[in-house]
């Protein structure tokens, strides 16, 4: 993917102030995106700040964070694109609507903090600012849906000492892209799969920070 970042220019009389916009992508509970909103209201964010959220589920309680936060939030459902069914065609449509949308807004940075929907190339093709991903395992590792379960599996197996998170750029192959950054997380005697969850998701929400921020300085 080729990065595309044009910071909006604000010409003021004194000092021109250079404004990045980020799109974050909810499926779920919204702890990264949280964790983003907390960066931002502590000015860790510098000049970037969270313009809009799409959730692709009903649901997700991470709407809740971007109402507290007064970040407009949006809804983007698969199935309010079928009557029935989906299929390729309501696929299409869905991704060429949520291309479409994203574009309108003009993020210069569109993170996915959790979500859920696996893009098409199309899609791909069709959005123009980059995408970048949370993953909840080392790259190379367990792709997929289960990262955090599948890693607990291998270690109670003698597989792995240990697993992490990664972030990184978003390409048509499911979890892998350009790695832009990645935290360890040790995998500990006695540790349920809640414990490793836990451990994982405090991870998550130092990494997703820091990836943003190493990504808007590249
Ligand atoms: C995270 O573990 C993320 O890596 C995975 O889904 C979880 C989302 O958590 N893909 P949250 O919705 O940000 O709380």
């Amino acid at each position: 993917m080729t990065r595309n970042l044009s910071p909006t220019t604000i010409m003021g009389p004194a000092r021109v102030q250079r404004m990045v916009n980020i799109a974050v992508l909810i499926s779920g509970n919204g702890s990264n995106l949280k964790a983003l909103i907390t960066a931002q209201q502590q000015g860790q964010l510098g000049v970037a700040s969270i313009t809009q959220v799409i959730s692709n589920r009903f649901n997700a309680g991470g709407l809740r964070h971007a109402h507290a936060a007064n970040i407009p939030a949006h809804l983007f459902n698969l199935s309010t694109f079928c009557s029935g069914q989906v299929n390729p065609e309501t696929r299409k449509a869905y991704d060429a609507e949520l291309a479409h949308t994203l574009n309108a807004f003009n993020p210069d940075l569109i993170v996915l903090a959790g979500w859920m929907h696996i893009f098409s190339p199309a899609f791909l093709s069709m959005v123009k600012a980059p995408l970048i991903n949370l993953h909840p395992a080392l790259p190379g590792q367990f792709a997929g849906a289960h990262g955090i379960e599948d890693a607990y599996a291998a270690w109670q197996a003698g597989n792995i000492t240990h697993t992490g998170c990664m972030v990184h750029e978003v390409i048509e192959e499911i979890d892998a892209g350009k790695v832009i950054d990645t935290q360890i997380v040790p995998c500990l005697i006695g540790d349920s799969l809640e414990d490793l969850k836990q451990r994982m998701h405090t991870a998550e929400h130092q990494l997703i920070v820091r990836a943003v921020l190493t990504y808007l300085k590249q």
